[in-house]
């Protein structure tokens, strides 16, 4: 380390609204797969844990569906009544560790294979083919009308206060990666003709309409986060240009803090993961045959091989910081104290890390006894598919060695 190191910073308490931080980091939310039925239970509450008890300040609960239609898929949790007693131990379990708790507040637009429960068929900024549910019997899309989209906010709203009650400390509006509210946001999804399309700032219209909404609904002193797209990753796809504007917007409507990464789920997963591909694996956990044909088929474009380097968004985040004031999280291959050293002395707030913590929950305390500590995820995105197996998300390379 050198004399300059900053890495001491990360370990500064930190305050977010309302809320103290211990420190600087936070477990981005990498979904557990721990909620079969949507129902989650001892393991997802054991999960996060584990990560407040090796020092992370914030640990993300993974895509919290705001309503049973926000789902992508079945066993995929979605906030109401009946989850709160495991999320209330899940909380207080993170807090009895010294932890916060955040919930990522999500919503599938049009990128559906959940059967839809009180609408006719999965709703986002356009309507057209629903390429995920395509194969498996939700093969369209429908356009949100505005009194759709009204409903939509208020569900935001009402998971926040229910997760409220169940002691949810923070909240992540996930703006990003492809889902409805980032369908808003990329003009490669969004082809609205009304206030709701066109011009970056109509598109971030409906986004800012959900942050008041939930604002309204926990007050000033909840820390609301929103995790933004950088780019795309695609021609066509939002640009760093207005993912910056996006940013200032954002600043402008009152978030907390912003979380940056990038790509679509559906068209470039690899420009969000980076590193070795998944799809092999992806193929094997796969239960519907009409899919696994059409990943063998087509999946290679999809989920090629993209070369993995330490913080792979530093660029774009960087221009992001020269733009607003807010709080930023940096997110994306985040491996050493050596990359927190540099996000540090970059002048970034906060650092998410999702792989690197599944290897290894206690990265933050090993970080801070060993400034030159390297986690040893090898970005093979084995996690990924684990996601779909009965255990859920956790580190292959991690459990072969063990
Ligand atoms: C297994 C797995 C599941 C993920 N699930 C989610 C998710 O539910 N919501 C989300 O916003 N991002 C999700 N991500 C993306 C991560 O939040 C993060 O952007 C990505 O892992 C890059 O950060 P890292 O280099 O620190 O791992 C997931 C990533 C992985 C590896």
């Amino acid at each position: 380390m050198s004399s300059s190191s900053l890495l001491a910073k990360a370990f500064e308490p930190g305050r977010l609204a309302g809320l103290t931080l211990r420190n600087r980091f936070i477990k981005t939310a990498t979904f557990e797969g721990r909620t079969p039925g949507g129902q989650p239970g001892a393991e997802l509450a054991r999960f996060h844990r584990d990560v407040a008890a090796g020092g992370t300040a914030l640990t993300t609960v993974a895509y919290c569906g705001v309503s049973a239609d926000a789902r992508t898929f079945d066993d995929q949790m979605h906030i109401h009544e009946g989850v709160l007693p495991a999320l209330k131990a899940l909380a207080d379990g993170v807090h009895a560790e010294g932890g916060a708790v955040s919930g990522q507040l999500a919503h599938c637009g049009g990128f559906s294979r959940a059967k839809p429960v009180k609408q006719r068929r999965p709703l986002g900024p356009s309507g057209g083919i629903n390429e995920y549910g395509l194969l498996s019997g939700v093969p369209f899309k429908g356009a949100m009308t505005p009194a759709d989209m009204a409903r939509t906010a208020a569900d935001y709203a009402n998971a926040a206060r229910l997760l409220r009650r169940a002691g949810f400390d923070a909240f992540e509006i996930h703006m990003g990666h492809g889902y409805l509210l980032s369908q808003f946001i990329s003009p490669a999804t969004n082809r609205r003709r009304d206030d709701y399309g066109g011009s970056i700032d109509n598109r971030m219209r409906f986004p800012l309409q959900v942050l008041s909404a939930v604002r309204e609904a926990v007050g000033p002193g909840v820390p609301l986060l929103a995790k933004i797209n950088l780019a795309d990753g695609f021609d066509g796809g939002l640009t760093t240009d207005e993912a910056v504007r996006c940013a200032q917007l954002l600043e402008a409507g009152g978030v907390d803090a912003i979380v940056m990464s990038g790509g679509l789920v559906s068209r470039t997963p690899m420009y969000l993961f980076r590193g070795t591909s998944p799809l092999p694996g992806l193929i094997a956990t796969e239960k519907n045959p009409l899919m696994r044909l059409a990943m063998r088929a087509t999946g290679k474009a999809t989920f090629a091989d993209l070369p993995f380097e330490p913080l792979y968004f530093r660029e774009q985040a960087l221009r992001v910081r020269d733009a607003v004031r807010v709080p930023l999280a940096y997110l994306g291959g985040v491996t050493s104290a050596g990359d927190v050293d540099r996000l540090m002395r970059d002048g970034f707030d906060l650092v998410c890390i999702g792989r690197a913590l599944l290897y290894e929950p206690r990265m933050v305390e090993r970080m801070r006894d060993d400034p030159d500590y390297r986690s040893p995820c090898t970005h093979c995105n084995e996690c990924v598919p684990a996601m779909a197996e009965p255990r859920g998300t956790r580190c292959m390379v991690r459990e072969a060695a063990a």
